[in-house]
């Protein structure tokens, strides 16, 4: 036999040999019981310390945060969100205690502002927004209603309004072109102000017979992408185009 077959072979042999030891000596026992897993792992996972109580059991004792809590903006915040896992503390109350996040960075974990959250999530600039002091000096972690009625619709549309702040349009306020309920800086979702829908609105400054400054520039409506409303290609918080 030329030796590379028999290296070969020698190599087959070793591994066919450490597989059957292996099968033998290395699998759990309880291997295949159930499928393709250690059917003993349902017991050591089953066996572990249950670490979170649930919402529910918190309210047995704290009946009056947890009332207050789920009549307000946080209800679907659940409490060991906030607070930690607290099953053991539920157990031995007056023994183990969770930790209140009362340091001013845990609220900007959901509330920094960050462009990818849905539109009007409550965000706020943690370096601005009334430094130092604590979140709850204000707000009421369990009833977190704002203050007062914020005043500026960038309150709740930063991104849109640093936007058009550097945009031609910046001298034109947002209720120019979107007539905006009072009641939807208080419960946002539930009045929705206007969006222009037709061309002719933006033509009310950029027709050419339009009122306005001489320096507004004039596109014939007629004739200028007449198949389209404006926003398809005009982003009309920063209409320019480069
Ligand atoms: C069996 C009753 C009971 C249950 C259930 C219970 N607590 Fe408590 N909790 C207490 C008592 C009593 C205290 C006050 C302990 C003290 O000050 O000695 C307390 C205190 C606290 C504190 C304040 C700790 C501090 O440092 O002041 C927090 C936060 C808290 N509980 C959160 C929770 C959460 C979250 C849950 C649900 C997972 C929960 N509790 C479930 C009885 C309970
Ligand atoms: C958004 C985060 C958040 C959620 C959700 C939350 N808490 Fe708190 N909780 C806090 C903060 C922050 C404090 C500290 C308040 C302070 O010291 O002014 C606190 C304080 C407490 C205290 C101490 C007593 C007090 O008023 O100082 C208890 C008890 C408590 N929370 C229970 C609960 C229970 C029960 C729930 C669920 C029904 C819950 N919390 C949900 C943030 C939260
Ligand atoms: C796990 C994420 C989370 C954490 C942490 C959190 N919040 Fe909230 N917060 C929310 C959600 C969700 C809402 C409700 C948003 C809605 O209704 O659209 C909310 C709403 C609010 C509002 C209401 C804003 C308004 O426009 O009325 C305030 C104020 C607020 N939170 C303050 C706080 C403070 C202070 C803390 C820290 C103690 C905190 N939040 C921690 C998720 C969080
Ligand atoms: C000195 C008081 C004060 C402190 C401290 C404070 N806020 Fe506010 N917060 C306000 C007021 C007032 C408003 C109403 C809107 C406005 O005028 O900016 C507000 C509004 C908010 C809103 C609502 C914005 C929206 O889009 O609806 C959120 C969320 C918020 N604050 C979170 C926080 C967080 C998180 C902290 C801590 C990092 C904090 N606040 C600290 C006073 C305060
Ligand atoms: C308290 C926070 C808040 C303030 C203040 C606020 N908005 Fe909103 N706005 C929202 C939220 C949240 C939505 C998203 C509602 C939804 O998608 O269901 C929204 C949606 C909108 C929309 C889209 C409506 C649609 O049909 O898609 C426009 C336009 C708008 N806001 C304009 C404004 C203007 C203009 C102002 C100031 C005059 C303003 N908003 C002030 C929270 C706010
Ligand atoms: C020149 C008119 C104009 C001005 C000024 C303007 N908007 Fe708009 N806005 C529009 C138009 C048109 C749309 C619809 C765009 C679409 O449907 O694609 C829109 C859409 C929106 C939306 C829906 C979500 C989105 O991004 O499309 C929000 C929210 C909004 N505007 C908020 C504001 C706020 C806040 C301001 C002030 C900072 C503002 N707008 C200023 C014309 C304007
Ligand atoms: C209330 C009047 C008014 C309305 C309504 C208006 N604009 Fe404008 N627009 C202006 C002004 C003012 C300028 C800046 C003129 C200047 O450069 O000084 C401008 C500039 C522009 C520019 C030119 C940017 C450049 O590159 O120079 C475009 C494009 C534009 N607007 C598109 C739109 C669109 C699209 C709409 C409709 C959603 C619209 N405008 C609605 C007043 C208006
Ligand atoms: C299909 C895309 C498209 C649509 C739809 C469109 N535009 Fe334009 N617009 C452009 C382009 C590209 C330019 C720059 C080249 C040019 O001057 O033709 C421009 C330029 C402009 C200018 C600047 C002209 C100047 O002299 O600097 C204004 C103002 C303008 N458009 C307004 C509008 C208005 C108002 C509407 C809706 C009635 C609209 N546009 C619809 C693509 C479009």
């Amino acid at each position: 036999m030329r030796p590379q077959i028999t290296r070969l072979l020698v190599v087959f042999g070793v591994a066919i040999a450490s597989l059957v030891v292996a099968r033998h000596y290395l699998i759990p026992p309880t291997f295949g019981k159930l499928g393709h897993y250690r059917a003993a792992a349902v017991d050591t996972v089953a066996a572990r310390k249950v670490k979170y109580a649930g919402h529910e059991v918190c309210a047995l004792c704290h009946e009056a945060i947890a009332k207050s809590h789920g009549a307000h903006r946080h209800r679907n915040v659940a409490c060991e969100v906030c607070h930690g896992a607290a099953a053991g503390h539920a157990d031995a109350p007056t023994d183990i205690k969770p930790p209140a996040p009362r340091q001013r960075a845990a609220c900007p974990l959901c509330h920094g502002y960050d462009p990818s959250r849905p539109t009007g999530f409550p965000q706020i600039d943690p370096v601005a927004h009334n430094p130092l002091k604590p979140c709850s000096t204000c707000h009421e972690p369990h009833a977190p209603e704002t203050p007062r009625t914020p005043e500026d619709c960038s309150a709740c549309h930063a991104e849109i309004a640093r936007t058009k702040a550097v945009s031609h349009h910046a001298a034109l306020p947002c209720t120019r072109c979107h007539e905006t309920p009072q009641q939807h800086k208080i419960n946002p979702t539930a009045s929705l102000p206007t969006k222009p829908v037709k061309r002719e609105f933006c033509g009310g400054c950029h027709a050419p017979g339009a009122p306005g400054a001489k320096e507004i520039q004039r596109v014939d409506m007629a004739t200028h992408n007449e198949r389209y409303v404006c926003w398809q290609c005009h982003y009309p918080h920063f209409p320019e185009l480069k």
